[in-house]
């Protein structure tokens, strides 16, 4: 989720980069820097204030030598490593004659470092992404040049990447690779250049070219040459972008929540990727907390808000299944005020994409006043939180633009499942092969969501049936609950509709007076324990007149029998499948809002992150 941008040609190197770095800055990177190729050999500023780091670099870049037709550029968002000057790109190899950008995560980046300092190699960040810059120096040395160098190298990387080099002794030639994270060339008559994102390259060029997975890209001053990693050459196909900077930024979608909801996939992916041993272990490396003091715990107490605070409740039904660890979970404004009962057995666990909303920072902090352990879920490295806690997990969702929460809610489910699978395994009360096995059903929910989200146009059209409702109830059973309340959240805050969420057996005891025709139920009945249930739920408000939605799980007639209107899911592990199932929730609410004409990635009233109590 980094930005890259590259430029080759007669023109003026430094300001391509710097100007391409500015126009990727809306996402609010944590650093940023930029490497060049000049007579004197490579020159190199990085800086990490943040969302002022490309402000600060065109300041450093006025030391800059006045010859720079080479140079690359990244704006970094940190995954592995702190947001620091010493760990942004461009990183150098030993020799200092080359530099490189990355962004993705290097899956097996601890074994080749390593490798590599046994090798002699000194590496000075804690990135993944510096490894890659000393396999190539190595075949450098082996007498490759740079294209052939980084393809070399990338025999022995696994994970995702999209990278880009340049080397002081080629100094007109950018090289690149994709593998899963984005890359694209722009085309001019005399410069050539290179974006991860279409708006970085507006300003110069419209004709574009879009490298494929496992492609290594050549760009020399207005010329590209392309061939797959394995060395076979690839045709160039070329086209023009029509978009306007703003539709760019989006990447073609209309809004941030359109595309942040099309990315849940690939932030699943990323939050997944690099937790397992090889023999099968999981490894939360950037948990801070000793096995032991994880295994001593007692009790679990999670503490969020809003979505964050419904991912939470997910994880108490995994947490108590899989570990039978008693787990509460509470709201952050309210834990504060109370009298919680938890001591330095408790393990407490702060849920915050931003890890900086106050209330969740203050309950962390009163935690650990009671001397509980801290442990966040948080999608910001180094936000107040993670700094704080003795041990942070990180969501690898990337930045979110939008104001309601959707892909960072789903990949906050897959942490804290995370977390209960390894509390299971060290406390020994789920056996290794259940791990592996509910490990390999995480691992499916990529390919799954993948195809929850083709089913966009079924929920499109259900919108259009309910558009004019003004009063909806959200039910569900068990994990489907937070599913329900989740559900609720979305409608509310994006379409400003009233929306209740209730679990299905709790209706009769009182809100089933609410329920009048008109009144439209939608009711998350994916199969689990409790469906059966669930169905005698759905006839008590169906027989009082409300219009029924349900979330069906794929081939279950029997409950698509009871709705009026059904929104298709594949069938998932029950404990998995509030991720599946958010999904035709949050194309509910982006859908009724959209049709009453309302911003989605702006509802009024809200703040993306909560910083005041
Ligand atoms: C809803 C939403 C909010 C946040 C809440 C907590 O779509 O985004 O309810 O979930 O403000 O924010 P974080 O997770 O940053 O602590």
């Amino acid at each position: 989720m980094c930005g890259i941008i590259g430029a080759t040609g007669d023109h003026d190197a430094l300001e391509i980069v710097l100007e391409g770095l500015a126009r990727l800055e809306y996402r609010g990177y944590d650093s940023a820097g930029v490497a060049l190729i000049t007579e004197e050999g490579i020159w190199r500023e990085r800086s990490a204030h943040g969302t002022t780091s490309v402000a600060e670099l065109v300041k450093l870049a006025e030391s800059a030598p006045a010859v720079r037709r080479t140079g690359i550029g990244h704006t970094r968002w940190a995954t592995h490593g702190h947001p620091t000057a010493g760990n942004a790109h461009p990183h150098l190899d030993c020799t200092g004659h080359l530099a490189l950008v990355h962004n993705g995560i290097i899956e097996n980046h601890t074994e080749l470092a390593a490798a590599l300092v046994a090798r002699g190699h000194v590496l000075t960040s804690e990135t993944d992404t510096e490894v890659v810059a000393h396999l190539i120096e190595e075949e450098i040395d082996g007498g490759l040049g740079l294209a052939e160098a980084l393809r070399a190298a990338l025999k022995a990387v696994r994970g995702a990447f999209s990278l880009a080099a340049v080397h002081r002794d080629e100094p007109t030639l950018i090289v690149a690779a994709r593998r899963v994270s984005p890359l694209v060339v722009g085309l001019c008559e005399d410069e050539t250049l290179l974006a991860s994102d279409i708006p970085a390259l507006l300003g110069r060029t419209r004709r574009v070219v879009t490298l494929d997975d496992d492609q290594l890209a050549e760009l020399t001053p207005g010329h590209l040459r392309i061939t797959t990693l394995d060395g076979d050459e690839v045709a160039v196909v070329e086209r023009t972008v029509d978009w306007d900077l703003e539709a760019a930024e989006k990447e073609g979608y209309p809004d941030f929540m359109s595309k942040e909801i099309r990315e849940q996939p690939h932030a699943v992916a990323d939050t997944l990727l690099d937790r397992q041993a090889p023999d099968g272990t999981l490894v939360l490396d950037e948990v801070r907390l000793s096995d032991q003091s994880l295994r001593e715990a007692d009790k679990v107490f999670i503490v969020a808000c809003g979505s964050s605070y419904h991912a939470a409740m997910v994880a108490k039904y995994a947490i108590e299944r899989w570990t039978r660890l008693p787990t509460e979970v509470d709201i952050a404004s309210e834990f504060r005020y109370r009298d919680p009962v938890l001591d330095e057995r408790t393990l407490a666990v702060g849920v915050s994409q931003s890890g900086e909303t106050v209330d969740t920072i203050q309950a962390m902090r009163e935690a650990r006043r009671w001397g509980a352990k801290v442990l966040v879920v948080s999608n910001v490295v180094d936000s107040s939180m993670a700094r704080e806690a003795d041990g942070v997990l990180y969501t690898r969702a990337g930045p979110e633009v939008g104001v309601a929460a959707t892909k960072t809610y789903v990949a906050q489910i897959v942490a804290l499942e995370l977390v209960a699978l390894k509390l299971a395994q060290l406390r020994g009360t789920l056996p290794p092969e259940e791990i592996s096995a509910l490990l390999g059903q995480l691992q499916t929910l990529p390919g799954l969501l993948e195809r929850t989200l083709e089913r966009s146009d079924a929920v499109d059209a259900v919108a259009g049936a309910l558009h004019g409702a003004r009063d909806f109830f959200f039910l569900g059973r068990n994990v489907g609950f937070p599913v329900a309340l989740e559900g609720a959240l979305k409608l509310k805050e994006l379409s400003y509709l009233r929306a209740e969420g209730y679990p299905g057996g709790e209706l009769k005891h009182g809100p089933i007076a609410l329920i009048e025709p008109g009144t439209v139920v939608v009711a998350v009945a994916t199969r689990n324990r409790l469906s059966e249930k669930m169905l005698s739920n759905i006839a008590e408000v169906k027989s009082r007149g409300a219009t029924i939605v349900v979330v069906a799980s794929d081939g279950d007639d029997a409950t698509a029998a009871v709705a009026d209107h059904v929104l298709w899911v594949p069938e998932v592990e029950p404990l998995l499948s509030p991720i599946i199932d958010a999904v035709p929730l949050q194309f509910l609410a982006y859908r009724l809002a959209r049709l009453a004409g309302y911003d989605v990635d702006r509802p009024r009233n809200l703040a993306k992150t909560v910083t005041v109590e």
